[in-house]
This record gives C-alpha cells, sequence and structure tokens, in this order.
C-alpha cells in the first residue's frame, strides 16, 4: 500500500507525474482540483460554491474541500493506495487527511514535493491556457494569485510533513521521464 501527496505550485506537473504513477502502480488518483472541474462541468451546487474561488486562484474553503475528500475515500477500496494531487493545501486539510486515513488505518507514507521555479511555471501555465479552457489559466494576474497562494497558504503544509520526516523535495525541471525516474527514487525512500 503506498499513500502518497503529490505537491507543488500551480504548473509543476503533479497530473503529468500522477498519470505516469497511476499507470505503472495501480494507484488510485485523488485531485482536489479535477474533481472540483467536474462538479462545475456537471453544475452540481457544490460546482457552483466552488467555482467563483477557482475562477480567481484561490482556495476553495476548507470544509467544502475535506467533505468532498471524506465522500471519495468512503467509496475508495483500492488496495494498492492513493495519490493525493493538489491536496492538502492547508494544515486543517492536512490535520483532515490524517484523520480520515486512520480511521482506514492506512496512513500517508509522505509528501513528494515538486520544486519549479515561478518564471518556469508561468510559461508552462500560459501555454496550457491556450488550449485548456481553464479560467484560471487565462491571465498573468490569475496565475500571479494562484502562487501567491501557493506561498502563504499551501507551503505550511510542506513544513508540516516535513517536520514528521514524511518529506521528499524532487527537482521539478526536466523532461517529464527525467522527473519521474527521481520521483520514483524518492518513493523508495518514503517506503524505508
Ligand atoms: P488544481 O487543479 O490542483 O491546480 P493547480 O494546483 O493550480 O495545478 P495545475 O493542475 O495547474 O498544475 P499541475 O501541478 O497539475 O501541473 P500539470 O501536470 O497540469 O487546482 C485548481 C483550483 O481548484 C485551485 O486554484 C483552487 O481554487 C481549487 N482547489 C483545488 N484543490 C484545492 C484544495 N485542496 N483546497 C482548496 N482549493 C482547491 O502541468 C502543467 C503544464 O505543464 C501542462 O501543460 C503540462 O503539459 C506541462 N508540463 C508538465 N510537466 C512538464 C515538464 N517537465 N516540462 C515542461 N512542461 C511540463
Ligand atoms: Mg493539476
Amino acid at each position: 500500500m503506498l499513500n502518497v501527496v503529490l505537491f507543488g505550485p500551480p504548473g509543476a506537473g503533479k497530473g503529468t507525474q500522477s498519470q505516469k504513477l497511476i499507470e505503472e502502480f495501480g494507484l488510485t488518483h485523488i485531485s482536489t482540483g479535477d474533481l472540483f472541474r467536474k462538479h462545475l462541468g456537471e453544475g452540481t451546487e457544490l460546482g457552483k460554491k466552488a467555482q467563483a474561488f477557482m475562477d480567481e486562484g484561490r482556495l476553495v474553503p476548507d470544509q467544502l474541500v475535506i467533505d468532498m475528500v471524506d465522500d471519495k475515500l468512503q467509496e475508495e477500496n483500492n488496495a494498492n493506495g492513493i495519490i493525493f494531487d493538489g491536496f492538502p493545501r492547508t494544515i486543517p486539510q492536512a490535520k483532515a487527511l490524517d484523520e480520515l486515513l486512520d480511521r482506514k488505518d492506512t496512513p500517508i507514507n509522505g509528501m513528494i514535493a515538486l520544486s519549479v521555479p515561478d518564471d518556469e511555471l508561468i510559461t508552462r501555465l500560459l501555454e496550457r491556457g491556450k488550449t485548456s479552457g481553464r479560467a484560471d489559466d487565462q491571465n498573468q494576474e490569475k496565475i500571479a494569485t494562484r502562487l501567491q497562494v501557493y506561498q502563504t497558504e499551501t507551503i505550511p503544509v510542506a513544513t508540516y510533513y516535513e517536520a514528521q520526516d514524511r518529506y521528499e523535495q524532487v527537482d521539478g525541471v526536466g523532461t517529464i521521464d527525467v522527473i519521474y525516474e527521481r520521483i520514483k527514487q524518492a518513493i523508495k525512500r518514503l517506503e524505508k
């Protein structure tokens, strides 16, 4: 069983690398961003509540996020494990995740944090914005908000895992395959 938090700023490659991990290790992918976008697309109440926050690049309130993950975990029984992508993003979310997994007796092995400089992130997001249809990829101002929110609200989550010795940092610049190899090495260290 491998439960990993794949962490990093907007555009760091969390989604891209998650896909590769899922294929190789048969893990379940829980991406709160993808789940919210699904709700948005289906026009659910939750989607309507989340939309304004997402469009502006701000965080959706913790309780909405935690309840959504709780629902997802209750229907999830993958013995191989789970990749959490884009969650937890605040300390209350990190604590809630520990409690939710305690109930299942399947703790998080650790966090893998992708580090990528801001200028590279901005280039990637603007490029994706040409085709993604994501309102939060469309202009520099929204991207700047996302990067700032990451610095102020989300970075403390890395410190939370680091303090518990459940943390590995990985250089997120390079080809997708090279970064993937770095991630696999980091996973081996977390499994020890
Ligand atoms: P979310 O969907 O999680 O977006 P994000 O964190 O801003 O990150 P992205 O999905 O944009 O980037 P990524 O790291 O997945 O990179 P990707 O692989 O796509 O969240 C969106 C919003 O939802 C939030 O702003 C918030 O409002 C809300 N939300 C979600 N979770 C929440 C939570 N827990 N709490 C509160 N609110 C929450 O790659 C990016 C681009 O780069 C792609 O085009 C890709 O092809 C390219 N790329 C990838 N790797 C490389 C590489 N090595 N070299 C060059 N290009 C690359
Ligand atoms: Mg993503």
